[in-house]
């Protein structure tokens, strides 16, 4: 790329630049559409890799048959784990898995998972489903072992004792062999951790992320924040620790902007000084498919007002993470409490599911991308909060990366969008202003409802959305640019100003598609038979896939 650079229409595109030595700042030059100042001496914060985590719960066919097939599967798989997904998740450098969910997680009975699979009990659960128990705890850390990722337990609050809780982190966490007491009593085995070896995993999971609760506002209670402060210090007071480090405490946070959530809930944390436990408040944001209604709109089909529309919407994330950030701070400035956006994603009405029993599934086009790009320069832009993000959800689920059903596999245009970010991964964020018009949502009016399983509440309207957005990394003296074009039609001539540098040498990568209804399905996957090829081939400096025009 020139510093002069025709970012075409509708388009991500993400670059390295080699910063050789210092120099002046570069004045602006007539004829260009829009501009972008990179500030490499001023640092944001180090991009926390967590942020481009995954997500993944029993629910429709996210678990069973997205992940998991089973050992006697015809589907390839590692030990009954799709190795599609696998392969996925490592091309991603996945680095937290979250599960078991969700709101399934919230009457999830972690014992029903564990021991021998003829012994597992098949229980009612949510999502009207029945769960059979095949995949459970050493599956999951199975999966992430395979991956190398972390694991990002959730605890059932609504109906699990505190004691169930201190006991799942020590059949997790309790190291193998003699463990000294602290205490006159004698060193012995650890009943738990000798229940774990026997279930085949002698070493522990060491699993350090803990979120205590899921949506305790909705599907995880139905809570006031004053309620749920309560229940999260009796979970939280004490559990078994094992090495230096503290656990790190996820704890309910809120709905999307509902900043009275945070606001009460820091407050009544606040009213017990003992607050060392928690790490992380989790944010879940979801956009709607629809402006005026949750979890509608149509996945595939949309004109561009809607286009335009859900992008401006997704945008307030933005907002989300700045409002929730300031709310912490007013309430006793607890600011080593990070957020944990631990689900986003464009939300979809019924239309494109996989199948009957594939709950939640939906297609995924070029607009889900920039969408992903739009939300991860977003928190990129705000290292210093976001400590960890999880897209909902990984496989078969509202905002995926992947798409399978049986032996079809694909991925989607998010999935590209998450490698094209990697070089981000652990870098300093840098400031970087992006001048360009804005551009008008005709269909701000009436306030935007959010929500996410049970629960129903608004935003205000956005009336526009950046015409160009992006963030800025440093890794030594390798500057990464990620910039979204969301215009349709209009290529944009953007001047990129390093201040304070001289850029060498410049490579770049773009993800970008004739139309932008364009997505990866499973019926041409197959008929393209290029299914070995999915991880994409590099075409005129565009990711070719096996993309199909529906509008
Ligand atoms: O990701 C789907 C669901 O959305 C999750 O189970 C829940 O936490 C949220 O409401």
């Amino acid at each position: 790329m020139n510093r002069r650079q025709v970012l075409k229409g509708a388009a991500l595109a993400a670059s390295s630049l080699a910063v050789s030595r210092f120099a002046g700042a570069q004045g602006a030059s007539a004829g260009v559409d829009a501009r972008i100042d990179v500030v490499p001496g001023e640092a944001i914060g180090t991009i926390a890799p967590e942020i481009y985590s995954h997500f993944i719960e029993q629910l429709g066919g996210v678990v069973y048959d997205g992940v998991w097939v089973g050992e006697r599967s015809k589907i390839a798989n590692k030990n009954g784990i799709r190795l599609d997904f696998l392969k996925a998740m490592r091309a991603v450098e996945a680095p937290v898995l979250r599960w078991p969910g969700g709101c399934f997680a919230d009457s999830y009975d972690w014992r029903d998972g564990i021991g021998p699979v003829s012994k597992r009990p098949n229980r009612a659960a949510f999502w009207d489903q029945q769960e059979p128990n095949r995949y459970g705890l050493h599956e999951f850390m199975a999966t992430c072992r395979e991956i190398g990722c972390r694991p990002y337990l959730a605890g059932d609050l609504r109906s699990m004792p505190a004691r169930e809780f201190y006991q799942f982190v020590e059949y997790c966490n309790a190291p193998a062999g003699m463990l000294p007491s602290n205490s006159a009593a004698p060193p012995a085995v650890d009943t738990l951790a000798g229940e774990r070896a026997a279930n085949g995993s002698p070493e522990p999971f060491n699993v350090e992320f803990w979120g205590v609760g899921n949506e305790s506002w909705g599907c995880g209670g139905n809570q006031t924040p004053e309620e749920y402060a309560g229940e999260f210090r009796r979970y939280s007071a004490w559990l078994p620790r094992y090495g230096k480090e503290p656990l790190k405490l996820v704890a309910v946070g809120p709905n999307g902007d509902d900043v009275d959530w945070t606001r009460r809930l820091f407050r009544a944390l606040a009213a017990n000084p003992e607050k060392r436990h928690l790490w992380g408040l989790s944010v879940h944001y979801y956009t709607s498919g629809s402006p005026s209604q949750f979890a509608a709109g149509d996945a595939l089909q949309y004109d561009e007002g809607a286009y335009y529309d859900l992008l401006t919407r997704g945008s307030i994330m933005e907002r989300v993470v700045t409002d929730h950030w300031g709310a912490i701070e007013e309430n006793g400035g607890q600011n080593k409490v990070k957020l944990v956006v631990d689900e986003w994603g464009a939300w979809y009405g019924k239309g494109t599911e996989l199948g009957p029993n594939y709950n939640l599934s939906q297609q995924s086009t070029m607009r889900d991308a920039l969408l992903s790009g739009i939300t991860l320069d977003i928190f990129q832009r705000h290292a210093d909060k976001v400590a960890m993000a999880n897209v909902a959800q990984s496989i078969n689920c509202i905002h995926s990366l992947m798409l399978a059903r049986e032996d079809q596999f694909t991925v989607t245009p998010t999935f590209h969008v998450f490698r094209m970010y990697l070089p981000h991964k652990g870098a300093t964020a840098v400031r970087a202003e992006f001048t360009a018009q804005a551009i008008d949502n005709p269909m701000a009016g009436a306030p935007i409802p959010v929500g996410g399983n049970s629960y129903l509440g608004s935003l205000n309207a956005v009336k526009t959305l950046a015409g160009l957005s992006g963030s800025a990394s440093m890794r030594g003296k390798t500057l990464t640019l990620s910039v979204v074009n969301p215009h349709l039609e209009r290529a944009m001539t953007t001047e990129i100003a390093v201040r304070g540098a001289a850029v060498g040498a410049v490579k770049g990568t773009v993800l970008r598609s004739g139309d932008v209804h364009d997505h990866n399905d499973l019926r041409i996957w197959m008929r393209c038979g290029r299914w070995r090829r999915w991880w994409g081939r590099r075409v005129g400096g565009g990711w070719c896939m096996c993309f199909r025009r529906r509008v």
